[in-house]
């Protein structure tokens, strides 16, 4: 069985608003809702559970409910951190024979080509990362005076941007993160994904990586709302080939602009 837990345990204080950004709405429906209906769509998914922001449960049940997301097995609250919400989805998915995709919630763009690449590559590694080049030069930097200078000007080609889904062998992530709860040190240098507790408990495992896509976008910053705004709108109206192909397809328009090919 292939499980994903959506982990949208997060409060989203640098998207400044009143509620965690997974409910920010896009064209009607909420952040949380678009990335659901993904994974709902995808073949490849047998199970998904829900890790969500505490005082957030029945919210996330509500949605699940309205929409008839039937692969959802469970809404569950998340932890105070990233990892502590990765454990409890790990904790919830228990043992067993299972591929686990962990995906970020606000990444509601990922285009289900992804999940494929994903759960292809788990056919034959135990341990896959989804990433894409960076068109910026990365600058290592140290801390000087009241700023910074620069260190170092790595080879870009070697660098890639982390994305999710982020996908393992259960057996392979349990173990990771049952190392990384035995370590003293883990709490005070957590980690940003999940692959980084692989990385750094399971080193002997080699992590595959599959491209993602610029699309795939991280809602962080208010900005990053108004960009995934226009990128999901650009999909929609981009999709017809013709005025035939709109009818009985559920269509949004952004503003007054042209439908792509109609
Ligand atoms: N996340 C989570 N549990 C946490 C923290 C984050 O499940 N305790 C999830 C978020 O809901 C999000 C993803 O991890 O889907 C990426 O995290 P990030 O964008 O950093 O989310 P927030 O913690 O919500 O944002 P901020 O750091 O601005 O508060």
């Amino acid at each position: 069985r292939t499980v994903a837990a959506i982990l949208a345990g997060g409060v989203g204080a640098r998207a400044g608003l009143k509620t965690p950004k997974q409910f920010a709405r896009v064209a009607g429906r909420s952040i949380l809702a678009h990335t659901l209906a993904v994974f709902e769509g995808a073949p490849q998914i047998d199970e998904i559970v829900v890790l969500m922001t505490p005082g957030y449960v029945r919210e996330a049940e509500e949605i699940v409910a309205l929409e008839g997301f039937r692969k959802v097995r469970a809404v569950v609250e998340g932890g105070a951190s990233r990892t502590e919400t990765t454990w409890r989805a790990l904790e919830h998915i228990g043992d067993g024979d299972a591929d686990v995709l962990l995906h970020d919630a606000v990444r509601f763009l990922l285009e289900p080509a992804i999940i494929t690449r994903c759960v292809a590559a788990l056919a034959h590694h135990r341990a896959v990362g989804v990433a894409v080049p960076s068109s910026d030069t990365l600058l290592r930097v140290d801390p000087a005076g009241d700023g910074e200078v620069i260190r170092d000007i790595p080879d870009r080609a070697l660098f890639r941007r982390a994305q999710t889904p982020q996908g393992f062998r259960l057996e392979v992530i349990r173990e990771a993160y049952l190392r990384a709860l035995a370590d003293p040190g883990f709490a005070s240098r957590p980690a940003t994904d999940d692959c980084g507790v692989v990385l750094r408990y399971l080193p002997e495992v080699p992590i595959h990586i599959v491209p993602g896509s610029e699309r795939n976008i991280k809602v962080t910053h208010p900005t990053d709302l108004a960009i995934a705004e226009t990128l999901f709108h650009l999909a929609t109206t981009a999709i017809p080939r013709s005025a035939a192909d709109l009818s009985g397809r559920a269509v949004t328009v952004l503003g007054d602009g042209p439908v792509a090919g109609a």
